[in-house]
């Protein structure tokens, strides 16, 4: 029975918070004059000399006592007497740990959203130092428009800016205090919850004690918002490991955020990128998990939900990893700038220019243009050539009007100096959206 009850092994990580808890019940149950001045002082003074043996490593947690809560309020009795027996008045273990995982969590997100804050700050400044370096656009993984390394940087703190407002929306819901619902129906003592709200960071109290401690959907929402982040950070994970292989050579990573291998000299593995993109897993995982502990358990609190906290704890710890390799590596990428320049042309790239040409100065409808570009390539290809490889008569036998004129926009650096509709991959335009950026961030 203990093995399976205790949570002690991973709980006790709430210890400040449990603590912190305590000391604004305390103060609150004086302040309405349920306990004396007497015990709340000594309920105080104990729970500093329990915060300071926990810090210092000489707290001896026992899984007899179950959970953190157990084990620190046993140790205050132990230490102060009769005052620490009085600490549970009017409160449970059912809104305690609802209030304890609500304020670890909130920390998390704060800490999170920093990160990715940062995160957005070094893609922004890569974008900004490479909005003019051209580089092949990708559909399918197949090459299709060329575009700049800068525009590709923005499209990521694009992802991971939302992903910070994920956080923060759920931060909001988050913020309101459970402490007060007790076992489950409130309590018949003269409480002040929305004093205990308050001095605890709280926007207020919780309304309904049995939603209060029945329901967390607030760790859903963390999970949910981790799981989405994380997934970001698999894409731009993979895309550094296609980067990086010497067949693209897009991009190098320095030593420091590569490995060898103990048998291939030659080797520079990816690992970071390799782990940011597979620690998704557990993280999405960890969402499903809690959403499938909490499906069909009637109201309001059930041990299932002592099984809330272990995949809370995991996300948080891995996308603090994940973030801080994910940020490390944008700011270290050395971009290959004449190697990406060279494939952003391969795979008649500037097809869609050619067909646009013909819209433009030959009056010809999309589709019919479609058609011919779909000739002209299907020549150059069976001649070994790329667009601009073939002559102008050679272009004729296809489109007798086309003139020489078309020779302008098949080059990459013409298609990506063209597109400058809001959005568009134009150095110009994402030159425009960094100082956008900019300011934002400032
Ligand atoms: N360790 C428990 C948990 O995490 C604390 C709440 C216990 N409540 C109870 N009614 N047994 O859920």
């Amino acid at each position: 029975m203990q093995a399976i009850n205790a949570s002690i092994g991973f709980d006790a990580k709430m210890w400040r918070q449990d603590i912190r808890g305590s000391l604004a019940h305390a103060a609150m149950l004086a302040h309405v004059g349920i306990i004396s001045a007497d015990d709340e002082a000594a309920i105080r003074q104990g729970l500093a000399e329990i915060a300071a043996e926990i810090e210092a490593g000489k707290f001896e947690w026992s899984e007899a006592l179950e959970d953190v809560h157990m084990n620190i309020e046993a140790r205050l009795t132990e230490r102060i007497g009769e005052a620490g027996k009085r600490l549970h008045t009017a409160r449970s273990r059912n809104d305690q740990v609802a209030t304890d995982f609500r304020l670890w969590t909130r920390d998390a997100m704060d800490g999170l959203a920093a990160q990715m804050l940062d995160l957005v700050r070094a893609l922004v400044a890569r974008a900004e130092e490479h909005a003019g370096t051209i580089m092949p656009g990708y559909t399918h993984l197949q090459p299709a428009q060329p575009t700049t390394f800068g525009h590709h940087m923005l499209a990521y703190a694009e992802m991971i800016w939302r992903d910070r407002g994920r956080m923060l929306d759920a931060r909001a819901r988050l913020n309101e205090c459970p402490l007060g619902s007790a076992a489950m129906c409130g309590t018949g003592f003269p409480i002040d919850r929305h004093a205990t709200a308050k001095a605890l960071g709280f926007d207020g109290p919780t309304r309904n004690s049995l939603d209060a401690v029945g329901s967390r959907d607030f760790a859903m929402e963390f999970l949910a918002a981790c799981a989405i982040c994380a997934t970001h950070l698999s894409r731009l994970a993979e895309e550094i490991v296609i980067w990086t292989n010497p067949s693209f050579g897009f991009v190098k990573l320095s030593d420091g955020l590569t490995t060898g291998s103990s048998i291939m000299p030659q080797k520079r593995n990816p690992d970071a990128a390799e782990l940011v993109r597979g620690k998704t897993g557990r993280m999405t995982g960890n969402l499903v998990g809690l959403l499938t502990v909490v499906k069909g358990l009637a109201l309001t609190y059930a041990k299932d939900l002592q099984e809330d906290k272990e995949g809370v704890f995991d996300s948080a710890e891995n996308l603090t990893l994940c973030l801080a390799a994910s940020a490390a590596m944008v700011r270290d990428m050395q971009p290959n700038i004449a190697r990406m320049a060279a494939a952003a042309g391969d795979g008649f790239s500037t097809a869609t220019d050619l067909a646009d040409w013909l819209v433009r100065e030959l009056k010809l409808p999309f589709r019919d243009a479609h058609h011919v570009t779909g000739k002209l390539v299907a020549k150059a290809e069976s001649m070994g050539v790329d667009l601009s490889g073939l002559t102008i008569a050679e272009m004729r036998e296809v489109e007798p009007r086309i003139t020489d004129s078309v020779f302008g926009v098949l080059t990459p650096a013409a298609s990506v100096a063209s597109r400058r509709s809001y959005g568009g991959t134009a150095p110009d335009n994402v030159r425009a959206m960094v100082a956008e950026w900019q300011e934002r961030l400032a």
